[in-house]
Protein backbone atom coordinates (compact mmCIF):
# COMPACT_ATOMS: atom_id res chain seq x y z
CA UNK A 1 0.00 0.00 0.00
CA UNK A 2 2.55 2.35 0.91
CA UNK A 3 4.23 1.78 -2.68
CA UNK A 4 0.92 2.31 -4.43
CA UNK A 5 0.14 5.18 -2.27
CA UNK A 6 3.98 6.85 -3.37
CA UNK A 7 3.77 6.46 -6.51
CA UNK A 8 0.35 7.10 -7.09
CA UNK A 9 0.27 10.62 -5.61
CA UNK A 10 4.04 11.81 -6.14
CA UNK A 11 4.33 10.99 -9.53
CA UNK A 12 0.21 11.71 -10.82
CA UNK A 13 -0.72 14.30 -8.86
CA UNK A 14 2.61 15.56 -7.36
CA UNK A 15 1.01 15.75 -3.77
CA UNK A 16 3.42 15.10 -0.85
CA UNK A 17 1.28 16.82 2.35
CA UNK A 18 -0.41 13.38 3.23
CA UNK A 19 3.28 11.39 3.63
CA UNK A 20 5.17 14.38 4.79
CA UNK A 21 2.61 14.63 8.22
CA UNK A 22 2.58 10.61 8.31
CA UNK A 23 5.99 10.75 8.01
CA UNK A 24 6.21 13.17 10.88
CA UNK A 25 3.75 11.77 13.28
CA UNK A 26 6.02 8.28 13.31
CA UNK A 27 8.46 10.30 14.90
CA UNK A 28 6.86 11.06 18.47
CA UNK A 29 3.55 8.67 18.09
CA UNK A 30 3.37 4.81 18.15
CA UNK A 31 1.21 2.70 15.82
CA UNK A 32 -1.65 1.52 18.41
CA UNK A 33 -2.02 5.00 18.92
CA UNK A 34 -5.70 6.56 18.24
CA UNK A 35 -5.62 9.60 15.65
CA UNK A 36 -8.30 11.60 14.48
CA UNK A 37 -7.61 12.75 11.32
CA UNK A 38 -9.46 16.41 11.37
CA UNK A 39 -10.71 17.69 7.77
CA UNK A 40 -9.79 13.95 5.90
CA UNK A 41 -11.45 15.18 3.10
CA UNK A 42 -11.62 12.17 0.36
CA UNK A 43 -9.19 9.69 2.56
CA UNK A 44 -5.59 10.34 1.40
CA UNK A 45 -4.11 11.05 4.74
CA UNK A 46 -5.50 8.29 5.99
CA UNK A 47 -3.97 6.19 3.31
CA UNK A 48 -0.69 7.65 4.08
CA UNK A 49 -1.41 6.84 8.11
CA UNK A 50 -2.36 3.50 7.86
CA UNK A 51 1.39 2.67 4.87
CA UNK A 52 2.95 3.98 8.13
CA UNK A 53 1.24 1.35 10.04
CA UNK A 54 -1.44 3.39 12.52
CA UNK A 55 -4.53 1.03 12.22
CA UNK A 56 -7.01 3.07 14.75
CA UNK A 57 -8.32 6.41 12.23
CA UNK A 58 -10.81 8.32 12.81
CA UNK A 59 -11.88 10.79 10.06
CA UNK A 60 -14.07 14.32 10.15
CA UNK A 61 -14.54 16.36 7.54
CA UNK A 62 -17.37 18.76 7.04
CA UNK A 63 -18.23 17.40 3.28
CA UNK A 64 -20.63 14.33 3.67
CA UNK A 65 -19.27 13.85 -0.21
CA UNK A 66 -15.77 13.61 0.82
CA UNK A 67 -16.36 11.22 3.71
CA UNK A 68 -18.09 9.30 1.40
CA UNK A 69 -15.09 8.94 -0.71
CA UNK A 70 -12.71 8.40 2.59
CA UNK A 71 -14.83 5.68 3.69
CA UNK A 72 -14.08 4.02 0.27
CA UNK A 73 -10.39 3.82 1.26
CA UNK A 74 -10.95 1.30 4.11
CA UNK A 75 -8.22 2.35 6.32
CA UNK A 76 -10.83 4.42 8.80
CA UNK A 77 -12.57 2.93 11.99
CA UNK A 78 -15.42 5.62 12.09
CA UNK A 79 -16.15 8.38 9.66
CA UNK A 80 -17.84 11.53 11.48
CA UNK A 81 -19.41 14.79 9.41
CA UNK A 82 -18.32 17.64 11.46
CA UNK A 83 -17.14 21.27 11.42
CA UNK A 84 -13.68 22.35 12.53
CA UNK A 85 -14.83 25.38 14.23
CA UNK A 86 -17.49 24.25 15.94
CA UNK A 87 -17.83 21.89 18.86
CA UNK A 88 -16.94 18.50 18.13
CA UNK A 89 -19.04 15.41 19.02
CA UNK A 90 -16.02 13.46 21.26
CA UNK A 91 -15.22 13.14 24.68
CA UNK A 92 -12.19 15.04 26.26
CA UNK A 93 -9.17 12.96 25.29
CA UNK A 94 -10.27 10.70 23.16
CA UNK A 95 -7.55 10.67 20.78
CA UNK A 96 -3.89 9.86 21.37
CA UNK A 97 -3.00 12.18 18.37
CA UNK A 98 -4.68 14.33 15.75
CA UNK A 99 -3.55 15.31 12.30
CA UNK A 100 -4.83 17.59 9.59
CA UNK A 101 -3.51 18.15 6.26
CA UNK A 102 -4.47 20.81 4.08
CA UNK A 103 -7.00 22.24 6.21
CA UNK A 104 -5.90 25.26 7.87
CA UNK A 105 -5.30 27.53 4.96
CA UNK A 106 -7.07 30.82 3.74
CA UNK A 107 -11.05 29.98 3.53
CA UNK A 108 -10.77 26.78 4.94
CA UNK A 109 -10.71 25.90 9.23
CA UNK A 110 -10.63 28.78 11.72
CA UNK A 111 -7.57 29.15 14.32
CA UNK A 112 -10.06 28.18 17.07
CA UNK A 113 -10.77 24.98 15.63
CA UNK A 114 -7.45 24.22 18.04
CA UNK A 115 -9.69 24.87 21.21
CA UNK A 116 -11.97 21.59 20.43
CA UNK A 117 -9.06 19.83 19.38
CA UNK A 118 -7.13 20.33 21.85
CA UNK A 119 -9.64 18.60 23.95
CA UNK A 120 -10.29 15.79 22.42
CA UNK A 121 -6.48 15.29 23.00
CA UNK A 122 -5.62 13.36 25.63
CA UNK A 123 -3.26 15.10 27.90
CA UNK A 124 0.55 14.41 26.45
CA UNK A 125 -1.08 13.93 23.24
CA UNK A 126 0.50 15.31 19.98
CA UNK A 127 -1.10 17.20 17.15
CA UNK A 128 0.28 17.41 14.12
CA UNK A 129 -0.95 19.78 10.88
CA UNK A 130 -0.57 21.57 7.96
CA UNK A 131 -0.86 25.66 7.94
CA UNK A 132 -0.80 27.76 4.87
CA UNK A 133 2.03 30.65 5.56
CA UNK A 134 -0.54 33.22 4.20
CA UNK A 135 -3.15 31.96 6.79
CA UNK A 136 -0.77 32.09 9.78
CA UNK A 137 0.35 35.67 8.58
CA UNK A 138 -3.62 36.77 7.93
CA UNK A 139 -6.11 34.75 9.79
CA UNK A 140 -5.03 34.83 13.06
CA UNK A 141 -3.32 31.37 13.49
CA UNK A 142 -0.26 33.25 14.76
CA UNK A 143 -1.92 34.61 17.42
CA UNK A 144 -3.49 31.69 18.00
CA UNK A 145 -0.87 28.89 18.57
CA UNK A 146 1.23 31.71 20.85
CA UNK A 147 -2.01 31.99 23.01
CA UNK A 148 -2.85 28.38 23.57
CA UNK A 149 1.00 27.94 24.51
CA UNK A 150 0.98 31.03 27.16
CA UNK A 151 -2.31 29.46 28.29
CA UNK A 152 -0.20 26.11 29.01
CA UNK A 153 -2.51 24.43 27.09
CA UNK A 154 0.02 23.09 24.89
CA UNK A 155 3.61 23.40 23.85
CA UNK A 156 5.86 23.44 20.34
CA UNK A 157 7.46 20.15 19.85
CA UNK A 158 8.59 21.38 16.23
CA UNK A 159 7.91 23.18 12.88
CA UNK A 160 9.50 22.56 9.59
CA UNK A 161 9.02 25.62 7.69
CA UNK A 162 6.80 26.47 4.14
CA UNK A 163 6.68 24.00 1.83
CA UNK A 164 4.77 22.71 -1.06
CA UNK A 165 2.04 20.06 -0.33
CA UNK A 166 1.47 19.51 -3.82
CA UNK A 167 4.53 20.17 -6.11
CA UNK A 168 4.22 23.62 -8.16
CA UNK A 169 1.38 24.89 -6.39
CA UNK A 170 3.19 27.59 -5.26
CA UNK A 171 1.78 27.45 -1.75
CA UNK A 172 3.58 26.89 1.14
CA UNK A 173 2.49 25.50 4.13
CA UNK A 174 4.33 25.18 7.24
CA UNK A 175 4.28 21.76 9.48
CA UNK A 176 3.92 21.82 12.82
CA UNK A 177 4.20 19.70 16.04
CA UNK A 178 2.40 20.42 19.23
CA UNK A 179 2.35 18.14 22.67
CA UNK A 180 -0.64 19.16 24.68
CA UNK A 181 -0.36 19.75 28.31
CA UNK A 182 -0.41 17.16 30.93
C1 LIG B 1 -7.56 20.34 0.60
S1 LIG B 1 -8.70 19.19 1.32
C2 LIG B 1 -7.53 18.20 2.26
C3 LIG B 1 -8.04 16.81 2.45
C4 LIG B 1 -7.11 15.83 3.13
N1 LIG B 1 -6.68 16.27 4.43
C5 LIG B 1 -5.92 15.45 2.27
O1 LIG B 1 -4.81 15.78 2.63
O2 LIG B 1 -6.11 14.82 1.23
C6 LIG B 1 -9.53 20.20 2.52
C7 LIG B 1 -10.66 19.51 3.27
O3 LIG B 1 -10.98 20.31 4.40
C8 LIG B 1 -12.38 20.23 4.61
N2 LIG B 1 -12.76 21.38 5.43
C9 LIG B 1 -12.64 22.69 5.15
N3 LIG B 1 -13.05 23.44 6.18
C10 LIG B 1 -13.45 22.56 7.14
C11 LIG B 1 -14.00 22.71 8.45
N4 LIG B 1 -14.22 23.93 8.99
N5 LIG B 1 -14.30 21.60 9.15
C12 LIG B 1 -14.08 20.37 8.64
N6 LIG B 1 -13.58 20.17 7.41
C13 LIG B 1 -13.27 21.25 6.66
C14 LIG B 1 -12.97 20.22 3.20
O4 LIG B 1 -14.27 19.69 3.18
C15 LIG B 1 -11.95 19.35 2.47
O5 LIG B 1 -12.33 17.99 2.48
Amino acid sequence: MANGYDSDLTEKYHYQGARLVAECLEQYVDKHASILNAGAGGGLSGVALAAKGYADLVAIDLSEGMLQSAREKGVYRDVHRMVLGEVLDFEDGTFDAVTSVGIFTMAHAPASSFDELIRVTKPGGYIVFTLSEEAYEKAGFKEKLASLESDWKWSRVEMQPGQELSQGSGVLHQLWVFQTSI
